[in-house]
């Protein structure tokens, strides 16, 4: 009988990324059956594997290498595998001794019925059945290897939406979503609010902190739990929840952060790196702002909106990537060096309508100076979700040393195979995006992308006539103007 993974479990087993299957089954090459891939087509399609399987010891070092789950989930899972083991052998056991008996029967049969060649025949092919079915044959490593993940790594999959994730190491249920680019509900992450509470369709969950929001009796009795604190117990778990349809689903927030660093990126850059308390995180969508408000004693609050630079998978620590502008108090005090580590800043939002729709189309994302700042956010996004086939960037700068991110442009590039950038310098920001859109059309132009445009008014609207005069249509291409 074909073995049948997830798409997630297949990518983690192939070494491969979501979105390299997930195209593939979209071209017709892999066939999901019930959103399940047969391992046997898997095979055909990755014959390699068969060879990275043999070398079943490196593979097993990168599974020990993975973070270990905590003792009682392991030994969960362990149990949960080793009754299922149990199971099969004892119909194993069961299904031995009916063929063992048929066979004796028959051979009474022959006895008493020497002329008839049926029951001889009948003999035979129980013979031989039997003998092939005990016959030693090699393990299937793949399998061997599946077994193994599922003890050190569950996989979740969400109702409605489809989507799935895996639990690594000791993270919670919310981090794990979160990490993997999912619009979770949630409000406190401690378990005072009761936002983040789901229900348990099937699989088993394990409570991993103590919390104090108080789920009725008939909500235990439905499978509720709370997913910032309680992980999953057994390898697979199906959860039902709703997911943030997009920012009309992000509530306002005012949370209050210290200041954890404040660095020199160029000479007019600072990176402002915000931690928020465990408790009170600031829940957002990649490519949103904030109002970050800061007050020296004895004088007026200053107040500045700054898109959030870093990825909502990671809530506690907000990036801030801000430019020199004698206009913007805030900013001045920044370079001023008077906002320094420790001091508390209030973070209001967020607003903003620059996030990622939902789809499958490779991502285009070009930005011009400090419009990269969103769109980092959102590539991060992308990357955590697994969702798309590729990839690729254009970032002008209109100063020298403006690209204050390269080598981390540079990194993405070397460590993704579907990452794709380029970096452009002009002083002027509507020849500057000419020639991005001279870039994207000797790199062999789709239309069939989705393009997110960011910076400021001349850019953005050059590229976005010249993109629909090319033929892209309104609904691909998302537009922030700043
Ligand atoms: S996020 Fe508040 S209880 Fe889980």
């Amino acid at each position: 009988m074909a073995q049948h993974v997830s798409v997630s479990r297949a990518a983690q087993l192939l070494g491969v990324s979501r979105s390299v299957l997930q195209s593939q089954v979209r071209d017709g090459l892999l066939v999901l059956n019930q959103g399940l891939v047969a391992i046997d087509s898997l095979m055909a399609l990755y014959p390699h594997t068969r060879l990275l399987v043999s070398r079943s010891l490196d593979q097993a070092q990168e599974v020990r290498e993975r973070p270990l789950p905590s003792q009682e989930v392991l030994s969960q899972r362990v149990f949960a595998q080793s009754q299922e083991l149990a199971d099969v052998r004892l119909h194993l056991q069961r299904y031995h001794e009916l063929v063992i008996s048929l066979q004796t029967r028959v051979r009474e049969c022959i006895r008493q019925h020497p002329t008839e060649g049926a029951w001889r025949e009948l003999e035979q092919q129980v013979t031989q059945g039997l003998a092939k079915a005990l016959a030693t044959e090699s393990v299937d490593l793949f399998e061997v290897m599946d077994d193994m993940l599922k003890v050190m790594t569950a996989q979740v999959t969400v109702r409605p939406s489809g989507h799935e994730f895996l639990v690594e190491g000791r993270a919670n249920l919310l981090q794990s979503g979160l990490h993997s680019g999912l619009k979770l509900n949630y409000g406190c992450s401690d378990g005072s609010c009761g936002m983040c509470k789901v229900r348990v369709i099937s699989g088993e969950v394990v409570r991993t902190q103590n919390f104090n929001y108080l789920l009725s009796e008939a909500e235990k009795a439905q499978g509720y739990t709370l997913m910032c604190c309680h992980t999953a117990a057994s390898s697979e778990l199906t959860l039902e929840m709703l997911e943030a349809r997009g920012p009309q689903d992000i509530p306002e927030q005012l949370i209050m952060a210290h200041v954890r660093a404040v660095s020199e990126l160029a000479p007019d850059t600072r990176l402002l790196h915000l931690q928020s308390p465990r408790s009170q995180r600031l829940r957002f969508l990649a490519g949103q702002s904030v109002s970050l408000g800061w007050k020296l004693p004895g004088q007026d609050d200053v107040h500045s909106t700054y898109p959030i630079g870093s990825c909502p998978c990671d809530d506690r620590n907000l990036l801030f990537f801000i430019g020199r502008d004698e206009a913007d108090e805030f900013a001045r005090l920044l370079f001023a060096g008077d906002i320094q580590p420790g001091a508390t800043i209030t973070a209001a939002g967020p607003t903003g309508e620059f996030v990622l729709a939902d789809g499958h189309r490779p991502l285009v994302f070009a930005a011009c100076d400090y419009g990269f700042v969103p769109i980092n956010s959102l590539i991060e996004h992308a990357l955590s979700l697994e969702a798309y086939p590729s990839i690729s960037l254009f970032w002008l700068a209109t100063r020298s040393e403006g690209h204050f991110l390269g080598n981390h442009c540079r990194a993405w590039s070397e460590a993704l195979d579907q990452f794709e950038y380029e970096l452009v310098t002009h002083p002027d920001v509507t020849v500057g995006a000419q020639k991005i859109l001279k870039s994207m059309r000797a790199d062999l132009f789709d239309i069939d992308c989705d393009f997110y445009l960011a910076g400021p008014r001349d850019f953005v609207t050059t590229l976005h006539d010249e993109l629909r005069a090319a033929g892209v249509a309104a609904a691909q291409i998302f537009m922030q103007v700043m």
